[in-house]
Parts: C-alpha cells; sequence; structure tokens
C-alpha cells in the first residue's frame, strides 16, 4: 500500500502506483483546486508540491501531477492548493494574487499560488528575482505576466526575516501557510520508519524503470500505467552527487535541481545555472532524473550531450551483476541502447575538470525557455602551452543518436586554437553529421546551427578568437 500525506490527511492506497498523481488527487480525492490543462508538463496547471526528509531537513519542491506517478508521492508531504488554504480568509500568497489584479479566469492561479507557495518553503534568498524563477513553469493565457511578476515580488516580501534552516517553520509561523505545515517534519520521520518494499513490481516480470515520468507520461500515458514498474526516483541508493579523488560520482535518481544545488557541480561549472536555465522549467528539473535523459536517447537529450563532452561511464546493475559502460557506447542507433531490458542505471561519474581544462554549454530552441533543442552542442577542452592537448565535442539535434564529433576533435588536438583553425574544424563537423528536418528546423539551418555554435563555445572559452571568427 502507498502511504503518504496528503495536505493535512495520513492517506493510504492501493491503486496503481503508475497512475499519474493528478487523476488520484482529482477523481480519487475529489480535490479538484488542482487542474489538468495541457497533461504534459508544459503549463502548470497541475502544480502540486511534494515534501521530503532529506538528510534530515524537511525540503518541499513543485511538480506537475499530470506527469508525476502515485508511486512517486510513497512517503512524502504532498499538498494541493486546497492544502493551503487559511479560510475563511485568503493566506498572503492568494492575496497578493488578488491585491495585483493577477488573475482573470483564473485557471492557471492555483497553479501560480502552488509555485509561489514552494517558494515560501525553498531556502532560496527571498529575491523578487527568485520569486519570479520560481513561476518559470507556469503560463497564464489571460492575465498579463506584469501583475503576476508584482504579486510575486509582493510573495518575497513576506520572507524578509526568514531562517534559512526550517523555511516550513517560518511559513506557519508567520501564517503564510497554514499551522499544520509546522508538524510535518515529525509526521514524516514517524512515517517512513513504516514504509517497506511497497513499490517493489510484481515477481517474474520485467519490469519498465520509472524515473520522474517526465518522459513516460509524455510518450505512453495509457501504457504506462498497465506495465509492471520498478520506481527508481525514492531510491536514496541512486540519490547523491559526491567527489571520490578525482572523480565526481552521481547517482542515476539525481534529478535537474540536483546537478543545480550540489556544491561539487557549483565549484567545477561556474556558469552550470546559466546552463541549466535552458533546460525545461523548474517542476520539471526538479522531477526529471539523469539515468532518465540518457535512456530516453532523444538525439537532443541535454543532460546527455552535457555529459557525453565530459566523457561519463555509467554503472549499469541487473539486480545481480554490475558492468560500467562509456556513455558514448550507450547509443549505438535511433533509440537503440547497448542496455538489457532488467539492467538499469545505478550511477554514473566523469574525471573533474582540472586547471586547464575548460567546459562549455550551448543550446538554440525556437523559445529561449521550456522549449527542446534545435541543436545543442557542449565542449570539455584542456590546454598545454597554448595547444589544446584535448578536446570533446557533442553535438545533440544533427543525426539519430547524440553524437561525438571525434574527426573534429582529432583535426584539433596538438593545434593552437585559431580562427583559421576554427573554421576549418567547422568544415570537418559537418562531414561527421547527418542532420534531418523536422518540426526544429531544416537540416541546412541545423548545419548552420552548429557551425555558429562551435564557433560560441571558442569565442567564449577564448574571447581573443572573437574577431576572427566573426569575420
Ligand atoms: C515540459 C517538458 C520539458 C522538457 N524539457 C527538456 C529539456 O529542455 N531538455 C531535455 O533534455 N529534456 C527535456 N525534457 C525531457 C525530460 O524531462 C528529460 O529527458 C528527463 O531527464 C527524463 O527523466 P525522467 O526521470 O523523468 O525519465 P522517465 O520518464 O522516468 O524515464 C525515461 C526513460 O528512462 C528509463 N529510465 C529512467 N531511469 C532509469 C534508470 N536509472 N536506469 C535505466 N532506465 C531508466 C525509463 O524506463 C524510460 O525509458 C522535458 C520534458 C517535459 C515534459
Ligand atoms: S496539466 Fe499542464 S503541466 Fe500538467
Ligand atoms: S488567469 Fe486565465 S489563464 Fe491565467
Amino acid at each position: 500500500m502507498l502511504k503518504f500525506i496528503l495536505n493535512n490527511e495520513d492517506v493510504g492506497t492501493s491503486l496503481p502506483p503508475g497512475m499519474p498523481l493528478l487523476d488520484f488527487i482529482r477523481y480519487h480525492q475529489q480535490l479538484t483546486g488542482t487542474k489538468t490543462g495541457c497533461n504534459e508538463g508544459d503549463c502548470g496547471a497541475c502544480t502540486i508540491l511534494a515534501g521530503e526528509l532529506q538528510r534530515g531537513k524537511l525540503v518541499y519542491r513543485s511538480f506537475t501531477s499530470c506527469l508525476m506517478p502515485l508511486g512517486n508521492a510513497h512517503g512524502k508531504h504532498i499538498v494541493t492548493i486546497e492544502g493551503i488554504n487559511m479560510l475563511p480568509a485568503l493566506n498572503p500568497i492568494q492575496q497578493s494574487m488578488v491585491d495585483n489584479a493577477a488573475t482573470q479566469c483564473g485557471f492557471c492561479t492555483p497553479g501560480f499560488v502552488m509555485s509561489l507557495a514552494g517558494f515560501c518553503l525553498s531556502t532560496q534568498p527571498p529575491t523578487t528575482e527568485n520569486a519570479i524563477t520560481a513561476i518559470d513553469g507556469n503560463i497564464c493565457r489571460c492575465t498579463g505576466y506584469k501583475s503576476i511578476e508584482r504579486a510575486a515580488a509582493g510573495v518575497a516580501t513576506l520572507l524578509a526575516q526568514r531562517n534559512q534552516e526550517e523555511p516550513a517553520q517560518f511559513a506557519a509561523e508567520q501564517q503564510i501557510l497554514p499551522a499544520y505545515f509546522a508538524g510535518i517534519k515529525e509526521r514524516l520521520k514517524r512515517l517512513i520508519l513504516f514504509l517497506n518494499g511497497e513499490l517493489a513490481p510484481p515477481s517474474g516480470t520485467t519490469p519498465r524503470f520509472m524515473g520522474g515520468g517526465t518522459d513516460l507520461y509524455v510518450q505512453q500515458p495509457e501504457e504506462i500505467q498497465e506495465q509492471p514498474l520498478q520506481f527508481l526516483f525514492n531510491q536514496d541508493i541512486l540519490k547523491g552527487i559526491t567527489r571520490e579523488d578525482n572523480r565526481c560520482v552521481i547517482g542515476a535518481a539525481c534529478t535537474v535541481s540536483d546537478l543545480l544545488a550540489s556544491p561539487v557541480m557549483q565549484a567545477y561549472f561556474p556558469a552550470l545555472g546559466n546552463y541549466i536555465s535552458l533546460i525545461s522549467s523548474t517542476p520539471i528539473r526538479n522531477m526529471a532524473t539523469i539515468a532518465g535523459n540518457f535512456v530516453n536517447a532523444s538525439p537532443i537529450g541535454d543532460l546527455t550531450i552535457f555529459f557525453l563532452a565530459l566523457e561519463a561511464t555509467l554503472e549499469l546493475s541487473d539486480g545481480t551483476a554490475t558492468r560500467t559502460l562509456p556513455l558514448r557506447q550507450l547509443y549505438k542507433d535511433y533509440k537503440k541502447l547497448d542496455k538489457r531490458p532488467e539492467e538499469y542505471i545505478t550511477r554514473c561519474w566523469f574525471e573533474l575538470p582540472g586547471a586547464s581544462t575548460s567546459f562549455h554549454f550551448e543550446k538554440v530552441s525556437k523559445r529561449t525557455n521550456l522549449d527542446i533543442a534545435s541543436v545543442n552542442t557542449a565542449i570539455c577542452i584542456t590546454m598545454q602551452e597554448n595547444l589544446i592537448s584535448t578536446v570533446r565535442i557533442s553535438a545533440g539535434g544533427v543525426g539519430p543518436i547524440p553524437t561525438l564529433l571525434t574527426d573534429t576533435a582529432a583535426f584539433l588536438e596538438g593545434k593552437a586554437p585559431s580562427g583559421a583553425v576554427i573554421k576549418v574544424a567547422c568544415a570537418i563537423a559537418q562531414a561527421e553529421i547527418t542532420p534531418i528536418s523536422d518540426a526544429r528546423g531544416t537540416a541546412v539551418y541545423k548545419r548552420l546551427l552548429l557551425e555558429q555554435l562551435i564557433k560560441a563555445h571558442f569565442i567564449t572559452l577564448f574571447p581573443s578568437l572573437k574577431v576572427e571568427l566573426l569575420l
């Protein structure tokens, strides 16, 4: 039986764990304040919060419940719009929306309010900018965004005196959220003491692995609910980002948000925040796992392209034996992997860049935010005495699989970067790719994009090349 806290109630259910949480909330709990919009993670109308204990701390994150399996709610505090009501009055977040005329038809409003409630429960510095970032996954079709941004700014001012250690306690004490939030940490501690093996798939089956569900529910919304599932998202053993000697080791169930929050990743990738702002939206980043991105095998998977350039290695397990595999060898052909159905990724690692190694990631999509790439690429380059000693350039959207430009790298190694050298490298790259025309652009456009993005890598890492490369 799945057990979790739903708003202020303890719930247990034997409904299928592959059911979307949104269906459970609306059709089995009659909590209809959470809205169904796109059902694909794009609009944010279905936003809920999930709170869990992480190393003794109560951490809340916003999720899109249309893509969240009920099984991933197990052991958590799930908060819907009904759970933050403070009737008969509005809570201060709702009041800020009213005061700033930030709602018209109201369909999107519960989603915006939940994202802002998530901001109140986070440890983010309470700036207007951070409050606005918290609503980056919510779309409104009829109110002007400026009034919603003003409402978000109003919420940030409520948090000026916040204790970053215990944001839920602060929100309850300041009557920003209902008083019951102050007791959730202790209730979750008691709840997880009694959880055990409820999510094991039926024996004798080869289950489908479920990470955050952000690809599976979009691609196979019906089928996935019928299949035996192995839930990996909550498994502690698949979590954590650590430095081990000169390697960074990342658990397979780490999310994009976990990467962004990791002190190790922040220390070695100073522009990480810029790169990750190009990937989906806050609620999707909170759910999207790194292994899900690798195994989905999209030729434009952003994390795949990022970690290909870092020459990441995977560890795979079938439950009894483990093996290692370079990420670049996982991809055989379009969506064909060197992986047996019973194998799952447990973790991956890469060598941390030294002082003479630089990294950069570029992505172009039709919209800057919340869009998948037309073309994306990453570079990891090591210099020795002004010469390129090693370089790896990955490229997505230019072939059936995420690609490493090996001929281009071989040409560059041993050379000093100059405008002329980079232009020849771009020409070699053209011979390594086979883009097709599709909804994200024509083949000709994608070829041009890759050329420009390779130049952008070098202009970013070697600014003195700018004039030569722009000529
Ligand atoms: C609105 C929206 C925006 C998005 N934007 C982007 C974007 O900007 N960039 C981008 O790259 N992607 C984007 N995505 C795609 C998606 O979020 C990512 O690919 C994500 O990393 C998938 O992870 P997941 O845990 O949700 O995968 P799931 O949907 O849970 O699983 C995906 C696949 O991986 C398998 N799997 C999961 N974990 C494991 C494991 N440990 N071992 C073996 N197999 C496993 C599953 O069986 C399934 O085949 C977006 C998705 C949505 C809905
Ligand atoms: S219904 Fe649109 S994000 Fe879930
Ligand atoms: S108020 Fe109508 S969609 Fe936002």
